[in-house]
């Protein structure tokens, strides 16, 4: 060992004359192992993803997400008193519209999908916490997330159009909205129309950092939201960048959210880190459908212990610096965590 400077010759002192640090005493048993353990899932960090579509008594398994269901609104509520009974807090609500257009109007329909949705599930099952995902891909029939002109995704008209959305959401009585676009200014224009109807007390959830992902791949059937041409690179970000992250949650808190979001979640654990530790703020990780379906694949295949593996993968994610985590392993987390 080559001695640089004093502190390393004192701790070659150290060594010498005293016995090696045994880090394994700790982990003799599994009492002292909780007892020591620094980061411990609870059930009131989960946000469950729910998907509900048109008709009556319809559940239909997505292909891609086993044990994820498109879900008509009676089922919803059935399976939202279920949720709030296993001791899951919150859910949060994609819609798949009966009709599509170019503008994606039942997105902000009163009498929508979601809207209709929300109601139910306030009225059933008052105590659960119900977010919308505030977006418009589900909605158009070119599946972008905002209105198209020529090829260009039109930001500040499509803005007035998601803060039209999110009104009508929390008019219905949702508790918290989300908008997932990443078109900028969205959280300003969403606060402002809020704060005019008198919903100043109804918090902001923003997908601040989302990244323009291959992981949304199986949440696209799911959602039916695939763009029918082009991709969503021009509003999410590149996987490759990290101070870009700082900028874009930055702004968000400026403009009003109340929680930032980073999705997707495994492969940005270093972005959630950075987030955390610089702003300090209630911060929130999505565990896309991607991240999802492979571990239940390779579970099928007997390749991993599914179990095992998703209940890591919520510890990183929570280690990392999430606080909430928006995850299709909810239920099967808090069965396990009782
Ligand atoms: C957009 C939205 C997406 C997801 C949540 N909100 C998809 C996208 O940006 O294409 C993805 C969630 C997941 O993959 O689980 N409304």
């Amino acid at each position: 060992m080559e001695i640089t400077n004093k502190s390393s010759l004192e701790d070659l002192i150290k060594t010498e004359t005293h016995p090696f640090a045994r880090h394994r005493r700790l982990r003799l048993t599994e009492t002292l192992r909780s007892m020591v353990r620094e980061t411990e899932l609870s059930k009131n960090d989960f946000i469950y993803p729910l998907f509900v579509c048109p008709g009556i008594k319809v559940k239909k398994e997505v292909s891609s997400m086993p044990g994820v269901y498109q879900m008509s609104v009676d089922e919803i509520v059935q399976e939202c008193a279920e949720v709030k009974s296993l001791g899951v807090p919150a859910v949060i609500l994609f819609g798949i519209p009966e009709h599509k257009d170019e503008i994606g109007s039942e997105a902000y329909d009163e009498l929508g999908i979601v809207q209709r949705a929300v109601h139910a599930i306030k009225k059933e099952v008052p105590e659960l916490f119900v977010i919308t995902d505030v977006c418009l891909c589900e909605y158009t029939s070119h599946g972008h997330c905002g209105i198209v002109r020529g090829n260009e995704i039109v930001n500040d008209e499509s803005i007035e159009l998601l803060a039209k959305a999110a009104l009508t959401h929390v008019q219905a009585g949702a508790d918290m909205v989300a908008p997932s676009d990443m078109f900028d200014g969205r959280v300003k224009a969403i606060r402002q129309i809020l704060d005019e109807n008198g919903f100043y007390n109804t918090p902001i959830m923003s997908y601040a950092a989302k990244y323009a992902s291959g992981f949304y791949g199986p949440f696209r059937e799911a959602a039916e939201s695939t763009p029918k041409f082009g991709d969503r690179r021009s509003h999410q970000m590149d996987p490759a960048n990290s101070d870009e992250a700082l900028r874009e949650v930055q702004t968000d808190i400026e403009e009003g959210a109340d929680i930032v979001m980073v999705k997707p979640a495994l492969p940005y654990l270093d972005i959630i880190r950075r987030v955390k530790d610089t702003f300090n703020m209630p911060t929130a990780a999505y565990n896309v459908s991607g991240e999802y379906s492979m571990v239940k694949a390779a579970g099928k295949l007997g390749w991993i212990d599914e179990q095992r593996v998703m209940m890591e993968m919520l510890t990183g994610i929570k280690r990392a610096g999430a606080d909430l985590i928006l995850t299709y392993f909810a239920k099967e987390a808090v069965r396990l965590l009782r």
